[in-house]
């Protein structure tokens, strides 16, 4: 009997071919689905070797994490029950390492897994990938590129743009003092430093802290902010296929990005024109030379330049990694003063020595403001506006004998290690003379990382720092800061921390 597909060849070769397609496709598919199984139930075999809290079957502990004061409480009430570390479940198949030991922190720095996480993911649907987002040899290339952004020869042009904006919050605050009403702290602290970020990031003056969040690129970086939070705790946002063709959300997210990178690469538009006009020397041997120019003149190895997406996504990044981190030191620096008025007195005579005859901190200044800066480093202890980092372990890591398996979410809490009593004696006191040299001993290098430490540290922090010692420096000078001890604060980290029932109000010393 002759098999129908035999009776001719060339069927024959169309049936075989069809059949090895289809073959191959199921072996493939076959073989995806057990490197993932595997690789899931390696996730799931090592994972649980570790504390971890009581979770559910298939949702694990994601019914305990909803909200961003719900999260975050329920990190620490529970490192206070596990040492060093415990794992957490996302559903029961993903667990996240969250460790608050400064040797375990410092093994998970230095094995520089990269930062995969769905909060990285939503924030690149805006500022791309910029330093903050970025991996690899992409990361490596462009922080060589943009580190002499931050050198203190740029550094040091910037002061007067400090100084301005200090002065401005303090006109600003002077009239609160006459009303007696309590400071919108965060709220003003925002719109100040996006008053310093701006101009040294594009020279945009945008005189946010008189003219509010009117502005279309301001009101864009607010709302994308608060949208990204949002995101976080909607699972089923976490796809961007429903995300951005089925929820309002979504469609006021990608919205708002347009607004943002039309603004940003509006101006990149015109200073690269500037510079084709006015040539490369001329442009150089300005006094001041903001971000962008420095991104503009920035040659990779071979010569090459940054693209116009490239450049967006630094300036993008600068924007959203600089104004609310440092707002959030500017606000809890203030409200720790507030609370503890005897360091005032010590910044005000240190500050008083400096503004003797003159109204404005000068570069050279700015290393006398030594009690300043401690009190910034006891508030960053206290209170670090960055209080948890997200990785994911791109390959297996040793802790004590056990296994933190490759695919497993890291999340190493500087919050928590800065108040561990192991490493701090009193840690829940504010006490800046911790940062005296001679009181600093052999601290472990890890317990404190409110910039994080290692190859990802922050790239800003220098830029912060001094504007935080001037502002600081400037508004003790002229304000008492008062705040009523009876309220209990309580925390939440949307993205950045931020304190609650915080309510300062403000004597004018003039
Ligand atoms: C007091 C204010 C600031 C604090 C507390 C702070 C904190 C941090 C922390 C903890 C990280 C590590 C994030 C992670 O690993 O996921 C970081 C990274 C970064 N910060 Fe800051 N930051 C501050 C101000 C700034 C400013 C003013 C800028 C820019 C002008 C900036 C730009 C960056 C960038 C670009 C990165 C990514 C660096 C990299 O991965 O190479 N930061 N910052």
């Amino acid at each position: 009997m002759k098999l129908p597909f035999l009776e001719s060849s060339k069927l024959d070769y169309k049936y075989i071919l069809f059949n090895s397609i289809i073959c191959c496709i199921v072996g493939l598919f076959l073989q995806k689905l057990c490197k993932s199984v595997y690789k899931r139930l390696r996730l799931v075999y090592y994972g649980s070797k570790f504390n971890a809290p009581p979770h559910r079957f298939l949702i694990g502990n994601t019914h305990q994490l909803g909200g961003a004061d719900k999260y975050f409480k329920f990190l620490i009430d529970t490192s206070k029950i596990y040492d060093k570390y415990f794992m957490l479940w996302y559903g029961s198949t993903q667990p996240a390492f969250i460790c608050y030991d400064p040797d375990v922190i410092k093994k998970v720095i230095l094995a520089e897994p990269p930062k995969i996480s769905n909060l990285y993911r939503f924030l690149s649907d805006w500022i791309g990938h910029g330093l903050l987002t970025s991996n690899g040899n992409h990361w490596a290339r462009n922080r060589r590129l943009l580190t002499p952004a931050f050198h203190f020869d740029i550094l040091k042009t910037y002061i007067n743009i400090y100084n301005e904006t200090a002065d401005t919050l303090i006109e600003k605050w002077s009239a609160s003092a006459e009303r007696h009403e309590p400071l919108d702290l965060y709220y003003d602290a925002s719109l100040c430093t996006l008053d310093v970020v701006l101009p040294c990031a594009f020279s945009m003056h945008l005189n946010c802290q008189t003219s509010g969040k009117n502005h279309p690129y301001i009101n864009s970086v607010q709302t994308l902010g608060e949208l990204i939070v949002k995101r976080g705790y909607n699972l089923l946002h976490h796809n961007p296929w429903i995300y951005f063709n089925f929820t309002s959300a979504g469609k006021q997210f990608q919205q708002q990005v347009n607004v943002s990178h039309e603004f940003t690469e509006g101006i990149i538009r015109k200073r690269q024109a500037e510079l084709e006009n006015v040539g490369n020397d001329e442009v150089k041997s300005r006094k001041s030379l903001d971000f962008l120019d420095t991104l503009l003149n920035a040659r990779y190895e071979d010569g090459t330049k940054l693209s116009l997406i490239d450049i967006r996504n630094e300036v993008d990044t600068f924007l959203f990694a600089g104004h609310d981190t440092t707002a959030g030191t500017l606000s809890v620096t203030l409200y720790c003063l507030a609370k503890y008025p005897e360091h005032q007195s010590k910044i005000r005579d240190e500050v008083s020595n400096i503004l003797q005859n003159k109204s404005q901190i000068e570069w050279d200044d700015l290393s006398q403001l030594k009690y300043t800066s401690l009190c910034i480093k006891e508030a960053l202890r206290l209170f670090p506006p960055v209080p948890f980092n997200a990785r994911t372990a791109n390959k297996d890591l040793q802790i004590d004998g056990k296994i933190v398996p490759e695919g497993t979410i890291i999340i190493y809490s500087g919050f928590i290690v800065h108040r561990d009593p192991n490493v701090w004696d009193h840690p829940d006191e504010f006490d800046p003379s911790r940062f005296l040299p001679e009181n600093i001993g052999d601290r472990h290098p890890f317990a404190y990382i409110p910039f994080s430490a290692g190859a990802r540290n922050c790239i800003g922090q220098n830029f912060a720092t001094n504007f935080l010692k001037i502002a600081i420096a400037k508004l003790v000078h002229r304000f008492d800061f008062i705040t009523d001890f009876k309220k209990e604060i309580s925390y939440s980290a949307p993205l950045t921390l931020k304190l609650h029932n915080v309510e300062i109000y403000l004597r004018d010393r003039l």
